[in-house]
This record gives C-alpha cells, structure tokens and sequence, in this order.
C-alpha cells in the first residue's frame, strides 16, 4: 500500500542489515573497556536503534530523547526544541548518538553541544543516512551508515507528516504526494 507512493529505493532492508552489523562492530571495537550510553533521538531512530543495538557487543545503556527540527513539511527548521529531555545523568559518560539522518547538521550540532555542556565526557554521533549536501552548520558524524544525495527520503524512521516511518526500506517519495499537501 505504502509504496505505490515511492519513486525508488535508495537502501533496501538487506543494505540496512549489512550497515548495521559493519557499524555496530566498529563501535564495539571503538568502545571496548567502556560503558557507553546510546542516546536515541524520537522518533525517527526507533528501528535503526533498534536493529543496530543487536550488533553492539559491550556493556551499554540506552536511552531516548526527544527532538524535533522538521514540523511536518520537508525543510528542516531553524530551531532544534527538545520534547522529552533525558532521564539520567551524562555526567563523566561516554555518550554515542544515535540519529536516523544528519541534514543541515543543526540538531546534531545543538544537541552534542548540550551534552557536552552538561558534563559528558565524549560525545559521537553514529546516524543511518548522511546527507552532507544539505549542510548549513558544519558537522561530521564519527559513524556514517551511508551517505545519500540532497533529496527527501521516508520510511526505516523517516517520515513525511509523521507517515512512513514504519517502511523497512529507506525510499525516495514521490514528489506529487508532498506537492498536493
Ligand atoms: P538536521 O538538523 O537538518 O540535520 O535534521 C535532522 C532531522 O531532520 C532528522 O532527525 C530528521 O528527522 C529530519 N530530516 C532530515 N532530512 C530528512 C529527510 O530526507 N526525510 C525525513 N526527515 C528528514
């Protein structure tokens, strides 16, 4: 049903897979004698958070925060409001982000700054898609699953109007469903 309203498919349930496990080795390699905290941010991290977790073999905890940059269109805004802050303490920790994708790199930006603030000991940033064309804040993620072109993509967490998140494919959505919005 869904996809009658993708163009095309830029990273199939198999690429995901595949990214997940060659991230989640490299940052439990990264990582080893730590206890990091991974920080997801709602709601689009939920299934690569999810997916990549499995592949991350160290002692870890795991956490949410809620943020939001998009409101309901397909260019990001300016101001990163933070809608359900975390519940335990970054202090002296090792804080690994977790983010679907990094667009103008504003919310990464604000929200690694945050942390830092409140006493972090490291801050990174592992995300699923990286779109650098979009960038407006300069800011490079330690942990990219892959890097797509400027171009608006639903589904594996990604939405358009809170709608696609729920695709196990990352696609490209057909112009004509946001123009008649
Ligand atoms: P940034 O602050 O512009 O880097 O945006 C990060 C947030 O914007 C992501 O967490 C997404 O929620 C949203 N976003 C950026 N690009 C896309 C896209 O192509 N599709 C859906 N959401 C996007």
């Amino acid at each position: 049903m869904l996809e009658k309203d993708i163009e095309r498919i830029l990273v199939s349930e198999k690429e995901i897979t595949h990214i997940c496990q060659r991230l989640g080795a490299k940052i439990t390699h990264d990582y080893h004698g730590k206890t990091p905290i991974i920080i997801g941010l709602l709601k689009g991290c939920m299934p690569f958070m999810a997916e990549l977790i499995k592949y991350i073999d160290l002692y870890c905890e795991i956490e949410l925060m809620g943020v939001s940059s998009y409101h309901g269109g397909i260019q990001s805004s300016s101001d990163v409001k933070i809608t359900k802050d975390l519940e335990t303490s970054v202090h002296d920790r090792d804080i690994l982000i977790a983010e679907d994708i990094v667009d103008t790199g504003k919310t990464l930006d604000v929200i690694s700054k945050l942390l830092i603030h409140r006493g972090a000991r490291s801050v990174e940033v592992v995300t699923l898609l990286d779109k650098p064309a979009g960038r407006i804040v300069e800011f490079t993620p330690k942990y990219i699953g892959t890097t797509i072109p400027k171009e608006f993509v639903v589904g594996f967490g990604l939405d358009y109007n809170e709608l696609y998140r729920n695709l196990p494919y990352v696609g490209v959505l057909k112009p004509e469903v946001y123009k008649k919005n």
